[in-house]
């Protein structure tokens, strides 16, 4: 199996294109250490010719002309990409869907019911493609049956309802619902080896730790690094905890979670990383902590082969 990330930022990406944070102007004029990046967004394929694509990113078709394996090129219109599945109902995980209108079938859509209804109705992505290509919804029942997705013959996908956020505009924004975010157990049923991917992980229950220490990689939420750190700057009046997110620093921080686990058994790897997160400069303290830990931070074009 192998996985691509396409998109390593959270949300407004890195450089976001109206932030002046130490991180976005210090990337922009080269005078920091650090490496652009693009919305949260990864792929996975089993034969390198058709993939699925996990999370739909508003910066999709500059990912697309980054990877030309995700362009096959077998017939007149053609994508590598043949089917999505969405973890949440996030403008960073589904905008992208816009930009697949093109097809000539319709988007075969992997999403819970939860996330389906956002999509239906307070972000109506599913009505406006009905226009163009038209969206196939095929239900993540969250019901303990694994998931069977067809352009990956070979891959068994769990899903685990997580406790974290629905978007602003979601109808249940202030009421959760179970679906509302997934985290995803990847399993490749030839080597065995499994991948849990959870870009957005707002707190650490009881099955997702179970399903963290089953994982030979783990893609976790790497969005900020202390729980207040958009507040301090000025930048936000949202707490991590407000954006259903789990800060890296400080006690029952993902640092701690995935130490843990214990070493050697799993490789750890932040995804899904805010513009002003510290750990973006390659040579600051907050990066040497996380190489302490053993804890890598992902770049768009990472890949991974499992
Ligand atoms: C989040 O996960 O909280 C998002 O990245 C926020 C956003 O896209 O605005
Ligand atoms: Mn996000
Ligand atoms: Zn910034």
């Amino acid at each position: 199996m192998k996985i691509k990330v396409l998109g390593s930022s959270a949300g407004g990406g890195f450089p976001q294109w109206n932030c002046n944070c130490r991180n976005c102007d210090g990337v922009r004029r080269g005078t920091l250490k650090a490496t652009r990046r693009t919305q949260s967004s990864i792929a996975i394929s089993t034969n390198g010719d058709d993939w699925l694509l996990v999370n739909a990113s508003p910066d999709l078709l500059t990912q697309i002309a980054a990877h030309p394996e995700l362009q096959p090129a077998r017939r007149a219109r053609d994508s590598g990409i043949a089917a999505v599945l969405v973890m949440d109902a996030q403008i960073d995980h589904v905008t992208g869907l816009l930009m697949l209108r093109e097809r000539d079938t319709p988007l075969p859509l992997y999403a819970t019911d939860a996330v389906w209804q956002d999509l239906s109705s307070g972000f109506p992505v599913g009505p406006i493609l009905s226009h163009y290509c038209g969206v196939e919804h095929r239900r993540i029942a969250l019901d303990d049956a694994p998931l069977a997705v067809a352009p990956l013959p070979d891959v068994q996908i769990d899903a685990l309802p997580l406790s974290s956020k629905a978007p602003p505009y979601s109808p249940h924004r202030n009421a959760p619902e179970r679906g509302d975010n997934i985290g995803l157990m990847i399993t490749d049923l030839k080597s065995g080896k499994r991948v849990f991917y959870a870009p957005g992980l707002g707190a650490i229950e009881s099955h997702v730790l179970a399903a963290m220490r089953e994982a030979d990689l783990l893609l976790v939420d790497g969005t900020l690094w202390t729980g207040d750190e958009m507040i301090r700057l000025g930048l936000s009046k949202k707490s991590a905890a407000d954006m259903g997110h789990l800060p890296q620093s400080g006690p029952g921080g993902m640092i701690e979670v995935l130490d843990s686990l214990g070493t050697g058994r799993s490789r750890k790897v932040l995804i899904h990383i805010n513009n002003t997160n510290p750990i973006l400069v390659e040579d600051g303290p907050e990066r040497r902590v996380l190489t302490e830990h053993g804890i890598e931070v992902a770049y768009d074009g990472m890949n991974f082969e499992l």
